[in-house]
């Protein structure tokens, strides 16, 4: 068993192979942390712990004199709205006298094997190779209203420890859970590095550090996604962590709505992190009885460095996350008719398409926005989940067949939670998009976004959803999700409910996409949400790529795809190559280079074939045969960052080796042509140091490759890339 307890001093030890966490019941019943960090002999560390007499910082009443006893300075594992602790807390109640003071003390607990599960939620499983271990706490409030039950997942051999909370009512009368967060971490001493990836539409995962500092530090989204302004991963480092050393924690949220995600240091320079649901658009009504789940959040420490923290989450996500038939099998490479025609296109022009396709080697054709209602434009359509033959000169099944006669699979578009007030559905049933009574609904890009908190509402897309499957061959869904929610209030609760429809949407969500993939098991998912918007841990449970930017501009691309992989790995990624100039930055980049930046994902093209080159047929052609050679590698291997892009603006590089070090492939973008200048040099990571290494025929010792690196060749043109392949001499 993962988890140790020591019954004498009341102390839990969660231990993964390289990591421990600690917490303790104190005499009071405070359940405190002690510990978060390297694995070491299992001890006390509650001796870490100062006692002293803060002023203004008061004590709970069983302290009686013991002035050096205050909640406000102590390190806890669930501190609480209203308990003397004057921090930000994770949790707060409204009582059923409206009032909010709370305090939680010890009750129990219960070790289990195996992982716990949560209902609705998407939460890291256990396998044969990676088994879990669970621990449940349980904290009752001084008022014996309510339970407060702490979930900890330890998967020992990923090195992650997973948590989540259940509160529960067991009183007679309602309460109100105004917030009620997943996760927090009090950290006593050390100066920490708080990395986040911030950005917007066509720019997400932007990395940022900054020193933790006084005061509150805080990111999130109260727009109904996770959204591309943030993104519900980050790390705490010590100021000196680097890519390959250094104290680093990672801190990841499987959720696709509203979150906050907080680093505080308070006055005695403490720091806290807190991370769970957004309180913004968060009120949860608990009756007696009930039970409200909070999402889970899954850490990860490291003293090696980002790069090894990166390793984790990649891992952790690949096998005990993502699910489904693709989660091992290899994807197709696609061709998707977004950046290709956009709106404009009838079966013809498709199939013609798909005939390029099929020759260059693509073998999966999707058909994107446009095929369904009135839809030749945003402004309608959306909610009419049916064919429009009219358009496509054709039925789905003659459409599907053809391009099946081609030997490729054929892939479709959705945005199944939207709504545009043009569509027969919404004529039929308004009350079904979420509105506030007698105010004008905010609208983004034309559309309103339909309630999937409401399960009939959910039944009736799903519905629509699988006679389209039904109809035709399909193998693949893309399911798009294109502005944030505004306007959230649902038809059917009572107002004391209307503060959980934002959490119920996501749970609707789910819902829908557990039942689309337990009724399809063999088709592809791929989340979208105008790009990156939902790029989420929770999303990957249920679909295990996720299209990442709107832009496919390759340039750009480096420092979103940057941004991305520290907490995802790369076979989440959905990447394409697409037509230059860029649709959306204007810029022109070599079509190799565009495919390097599109391996580093899931790969696929996004173009026009009738504007493919005569000359350019064979060059893709041999991309995708290199992309399926380097498939195992690229999707399965270790990646490694090795360099910054918004730092150094010369070349960018990444690395992707195989688990038994036999083989390697190394990506470099240059970004600056200068004439008169030395080769650059590009440190290789992961390789064996006493292993030699071919590369073009040249051999080079492991350690030479890692410690002096590899010459960067002359570019020739602007943004040339280079994909060097570097196999151990056998
Ligand atoms: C946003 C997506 O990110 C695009 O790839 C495309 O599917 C459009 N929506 C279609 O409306």
């Amino acid at each position: 068993m993962a988890i140790l307890f020591n019954e004498t001093k009341s102390i839990f030890s969660l231990q993964t192979n390289h990591s421990m966490y600690q917490m303790k019941v104190d005499k009071y019943g405070v359940l405190l942390h002690t510990y978060y960090g390297a694995k070491g002999v299992p001890f006390d560390y509650s001796y870490l712990i100062t006692y002293a007499d803060h002023g203004f910082s008061g004590n709970p009443y069983e302290a009686g004199d013991e002035r050096t006893y205050s909640l406000d300075a102590l390190p806890q594992e669930y501190p609480v709205y209203g308990s003397g602790d004057y921090r930000s807390t994770a949790l707060k109640v409204r009582y059923p006298d409206g009032s909010h003071a709370c305090e939680l003390r010890y009750v129990r607990h219960e070790l289990q094997e195996g992982k716990y599960a949560l209902p609705g939620l998407p939460t890291v499983y256990a396998t044969e190779e990676a088994p879990a271990d669970t621990l449940v706490i349980t904290l009752e409030d001084t008022r014996k209203l309510f339970y407060v039950h702490l979930y900890y997942g330890i998967l020992e051999n990923l090195d992650l420890i997973t948590r989540s909370v259940c509160v529960e009512n067991h009183d007679a009368k309602v309460l109100y859970l105004e917030q009620a967060l997943s996760c927090c971490v009090d950290f006593q001493h050390g100066d920490f590095h708080l990395h986040t990836f911030y950005g917007r539409h066509m720019k997400e995962r932007t990395y940022q550090r900054v020193p933790v500092c006084h005061g509150v530090q805080s990111i999130g989204s109260n727009r109904g996604a996770s959204s591309h302004q943030q993104n519900p991963f980050f790390m705490l480092t010590s100021p000196q962590a680097t890519e390959d050393t250094g104290v680093c924690y990672g801190f990841s949220f499987l959720y696709s709505g509203d979150f906050l995600a907080l680093g505080s240091k308070d006055q005695f320079d403490q720091t806290r992190i807190l991370m769970g649901i957004h309180p913004d658009n968060f009120c949860y009504c608990l009756e007696p009885g009930d039970a409200f789940y909070a999402p889970e959040t899954a850490m990860a420490y490291t003293d090696q460095g980002m790069g090894a923290l990166s390793q984790i989450y990649h891992k952790a996500y690949r096998t005990n996350l993502c699910r489904g038939k693709y989660k091992t099998a290899r994807r197709p490479v696609l061709l998707n008719s977004w950046e290709s025609v956009y709106m404009d296109f009838d079966g013809k022009k498709l199939i013609k398409m798909a005939k390029d396709a099929a020759k260059m080697g693509i073998e999966l054709f999707v058909m994107d926005d446009g095929w369904f209602g009135k839809r030749d434009m945003d402004v309608s359509g959306l909610g009419d989940w049916h064919v429009n033959e009219n358009k496509l000169g054709c039925t789905l099944k003659e459409l599907s067949d053809e391009i099946h006669a081609l030997g490729m699979q054929f892939g479709i578009w959705f945005e199944p939670e939207c709504i545009n007030e043009d569509s027969d559905l919404y004529r039929k049933h308004p009350d079904w998009a979420l509105k506030v009574p007698d105010k004008a609904p905010v609208r983004g890009r034309y559309q309103l976004v339909l309630d999937f908190s409401r399960e009939d509402v959910r039944e009736h897309i799903l519905e629509q959803i699988c006679q389209v499957l039904d109809s035709a061959k399909i193998e693949y869904l893309k399911w798009d999700f294109n502005r944030s929610i505004s306007d959230i209030y649902s038809a059917l609760l009572p107002p004391k409910r209307q503060g959980e429809v934002a959490h119920r949407y996501i749970l609707g969500l789910y819902d829908m996409l557990e039942k689309l993939s337990a009724r399809y098991p063999d088709l592809l998912l791929e989340g979208c949400s105008g790009g990156g918007g939902r790029f989420d841990a929770g999303m990957l449970y249920y679909t295990p790529q996720i299209w990442c930017s709107d832009n496919t501009d390759a340039i750009d691309r480096l420092s979103i795809q940057y941004g991305t992989s520290f907490g995802y790995p790369i076979s989440a990624i959905g990447s394409h190559v697409s037509h230059c100039p860029n649709d959306q930055t204007g810029r022109i980049t070599p079509l190799e280079t565009r495919a390097t930046v599109a391996m580093a994902g899931t790969f696929g093209y996004e173009l026009d074939t009738n504007e493919i080159k005569e000359e350019e047929i064979p060059v893709i052609q041999k991309q995708i045969e290199e992309f399926k050679k380097y498939y195992d590698l690229i999707q399965n291997g270790h990646y490694y960052r090795l360099t910054n892009p918004e730092e150094y603006p010369i070349c960018h590089g990444w690395e992707f080796v195989s688990p038994d070090k036999s083989e390697a492939l190394l990506c470099i973008v240059t970004l600056q042509v200068q004439p008169n200048i030395v080769k650059r040099c590009m440190r290789l990571k992961g390789l064996c140091p006493d292993k030699i290494y071919l590369i073009n025929g040249e051999e080079y010792p492991g350690s030479a490759l890692m410690n002096g690196g590899y010459l960067v060749p002359y570019a020739t043109t602007e943004y040339e890339s280079f994909r060097i392949y570097i196999a151990e001499k056998k």
